[in-house]
């Protein structure tokens, strides 16, 4: 393994006793240059002056670094033009430097080549889909190259596919606990204080519903927080659950979408004191159906305590031939593989669903590349006086 300090996704990710690393490379590790039994990622280079020294060198001599890598992929890629791993661990790899050297004058020529590779990968594995149809997600990893290809065109998807989120976060779910400590995640603890800010006795809380519950690390703190509470967890990924069971801090958990669940939950009557979405949006573009679920299924006076993510100014040189990032939508996908929502975007919705804000504060989520990752915290309360139902999506929002 190479040596990288920007997990790529979720800004959470380690591969197991080792520095976190990108959510893509650690989906795609071992590399396809390591299969191939070449040199092993990670490795010190011994002669960093040019890439052709260090992938000229004979196998195993020396070893490619992270430097050098990308020539060993392009050698494999000339010499097997199908290969099944080589392309988009290329484009992956060239996405990293992107995010590392976003002012680089060479950006736009690894943007480039990091766009073609992952679209070669995706018509590799669109053939190999047609000739063996029982080839899972997980194998194919074709939701993965068009994640990764939005984020090199700098586009932003009309939504992230449910089989990206549930085979990222399964490949995770290991490890994600070690990793996010590793980025002084600081995000249940900001929600709980969000709670106790807008609830003078949480203890009373009833019945809450934690949505994106992951391993359950807000699901602990909402039982330390309100013991004799039912709580309820909802996430895509059955492996993430399976550690949250494990915690033994959920009475109840799901697996499913989140707007699945909240649209099951409506129909069976049974309302929450509190609904929870701690650091999910980040996987989730338009909040606008999410944001009326959880209005209807919120008792009067119920709160609604979520964090988002800020969105980041693209650095980058300006190339006439780049496309212009999207911000128009009030949310973005942004160079880490998740989504920003903007501070305007939140609160018309707010509006749309006649909540009432109780706190909205900014803070430092987590550490990414030694600088904070700046987002916000929500309070939002279903106050007694809006009992109206909450407008349908085609009577739109402000902005
Ligand atoms: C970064 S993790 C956060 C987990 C947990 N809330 C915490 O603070 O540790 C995001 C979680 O949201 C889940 N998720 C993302 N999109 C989802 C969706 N549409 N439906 C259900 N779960 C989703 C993922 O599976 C993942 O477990």
């Amino acid at each position: 393994m190479w040596d990288a300090r920007t997990p790529f996704l979720a800004g959470e990710v380690a591969i197991c006793g080792q520095a976190p690393l990108s959510m893509f490379a650690s989906v795609l590790l071992p590399l396809a240059v390591a299969a191939e039994g070449s040199a092993g990622a990670g490795a010190t280079c011994r002669r960093p002056e040019t890439e052709a020294a260090c992938a000229g060198a004979p196998g195993g001599a020396v070893k490619a670094c992270k430097h050098h890598m990308p020539v060993r992929l392009r050698r494999l890629m000339r010499r097997k033009p199908w290969h099944k791993r080589a392309f988009l661990d290329l484009a992956e790899l060239l996405q990293r430097r992107l995010r590392q050297h976003r002012s680089d004058n060479k950006s736009n020529k690894w943007r480039r080549e990091a766009a073609a590779a992952c679209k070669r990968h995706l018509e590799i594995a669109e053939a190999r889909k047609r000739k063996m149809p029982h080839l899972t997600e997980r194998t194919l990893r074709v939701d993965l190259a068009k994640h990764l290809l939005c984020v090199i065109e700098q586009q932003t998807p009309a939504e992230i596919a449910a089989t990206y989120v549930t085979s990222l976060f399964d490949h995770y779910a290991d490890c994600f606990d070690a990793s996010l400590e590793s980025l002084s995640y600081q995000v249940p603890q900001l929600l709980v204080q969000a709670i106790r800010w807008s609830q003078e006795e949480p203890c009373h809380l009833r019945r809450i519903l934690d949505l994106g519950a992951g391993t359950g690390n807000m699901g602990e703190q909402l039982r330390d927080l309100s013991p004799r509470a039912h709580l309820q967890a909802v996430d895509l990924s059955a492996q993430m659950l399976q550690k949250a069971e494990a915690k033994s801090c959920y009475d109840e958990l799901h697996c499913s979408d989140l707007a699945e669940h909240l649209m099951a939950s409506e129909r069976s009557g049974l309302l929450f004191d509190l609904i929870t979405a701690a650091d999910v949006f980040g996987y989730v573009t338009d909040l606008s159906a999410i944001f009326r679920l959880v209005f209807q299924n919120l008792e009067s006076g119920g709160l609604f305590v979520f964090s988002t993510e800020e969105p980041t100014q693209p650095e980058e040189p300006e190339d006439p031939e780049e496309p212009e990032p999207d911000v128009s939508l009030g949310y973005k996908l942004q160079a880490s593989g998740r989504v920003a929502h903007s501070h305007s975007y939140i609160l018309s919705l707010v509006h749309d669903c006649k909540f009432q804000v109780l706190r909205d504060t900014r803070c430092e989520l987590r550490f990414e590349d030694g600088h904070p990752v700046l987002g916000r915290v929500f309070s939002l309360t279903k106050s007694p006086s809006a009992q109206r139902q909450c407008p349908s999506q085609h009577e739109g929002r402000a902005g």
